[in-house]
């Protein structure tokens, strides 16, 4: 799993299934994958990512072998690439997690690794497994994610998980989509011109206000990538005001981390499902596990 763009709908429908499934009989799934190892490889910092992929490894009756610096404790410090790793780690497991901070890294990934290979994350690329359990969010708060109308927001330039949750958006009918960022970091020109191509109606806009106008079904917001820019752009904020603009139904989400983009006060309203979305990862990653190491 390198990237959502070879993702079918119907593919999207069996992992959210299974998801259901796991979560609804976990005890049922409890040995689905005894003797198998899979090894969470983190070059770029993680809380969910990697903890809910191992959590979700041990919940299927595997085991987990991890390296969450791997740039300081590995052997790339010595200089060895990730070509290398990546063909030593494989011959001693049964799947591998990645995350790392070149754009691409899994796609080299892949090309020497005989295992399953799952991007956790590729600097600016991609995030597949966050975007699946986004998807798996919107269902599950919505009970669909065909027709309904999204206000991305944030950092769109840098912000991986908007790049893989837009193309799994777009293939879904009569999905609307009003981007909102600061010029400087709105969303890259490739995902607009596939929103084209599928025939996504769009808009950008560059303050929340004008954006929660539009009255959307769901308010996806992001961090500003800070680790990805010499010099550093404030994005909209999301606070009481803005909570209020919101039709009664609007859910809130965000991938998390948040740090100031999302006040601390929304917490509490009942359209915020951002922990819940957190939680959701552990059950996506889980059906994405099982699919592919079983
Ligand atoms: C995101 C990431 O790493 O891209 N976090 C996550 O996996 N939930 C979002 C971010 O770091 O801003």
């Amino acid at each position: 799993m390198i990237s959502v763009a070879t993702l079918l709908k119907e593919t999207i429908k069996e992992f959210i299934e299974t998801a259901e499934s796991i979560r609804s009989y976990p005890k049922e799934y409890s040995t689905n994958l005894y003797g198998k190892i899979l090894a969470t490889l983190f070059y770029e910092p993680s809380t969910r990512t990697r903890l809910s992929f191992e959590s979700a490894m041990l919940r299927l009756g595997g085991k987990v072998i991890s390296t969450e610096s791997a740039s300081q404790f590995s052997s790339a410090i010595k200089g060895e690439s990730l070509e290398d790793t990546i063909r030593v780690v494989s011959s001693y497991c049964d799947g591998i997690v990645l995350r790392h901070p070149e754009v691409g890294a899994a796609e080299r990934a892949k090309k020497v690794c005989p295992i399953p290979l799952i991007n956790a994350g590729d600097g600016s690329g991609e995030h597949p497994t966050q975007a699946l359990l986004d998807v798996y969010t919107i269902w599950r708060e919505k009970g669909k994610i065909e027709g309904l109308h999204y206000a991305i927001a944030g950092d769109l330039k840098y912000g991986r998980t908007v790049h893989s949750l837009v193309q799994l958006l777009s293939l879904y009918p009569d999905v609307r989509i009003t981007f909102i960022s600061p010029q400087e970091l709105a969303i890259p020109s490739y995902l607009l011109e596939l929103m084209g191509k599928r025939g996504v109606e769009y808009r950008e806009m560059h303050s929340m206000y004008g954006g929660l106008q539009e009255k959307p079904d769901v308010i996806y917001l992001t961090r500003v990538q800070t680790e990805r820019m010499t010099k550093v752009s404030e994005v909209p904020l999301f606070g009481k005001y803005e909570l209020d603009m919101l039709k009664k139904d609007c859910i809130i989400m965000h991938p998390l981390p948040r740090v100031t983009e999302l006040a601390r006060e929304v917490d509490e309203d009942e359209r915020a499902v951002y922990f819940r979305q957190a939680e959701n990862g552990l059950w996506m990653r889980a059906a994405i596990l099982y699919r592919l190491l079983r």
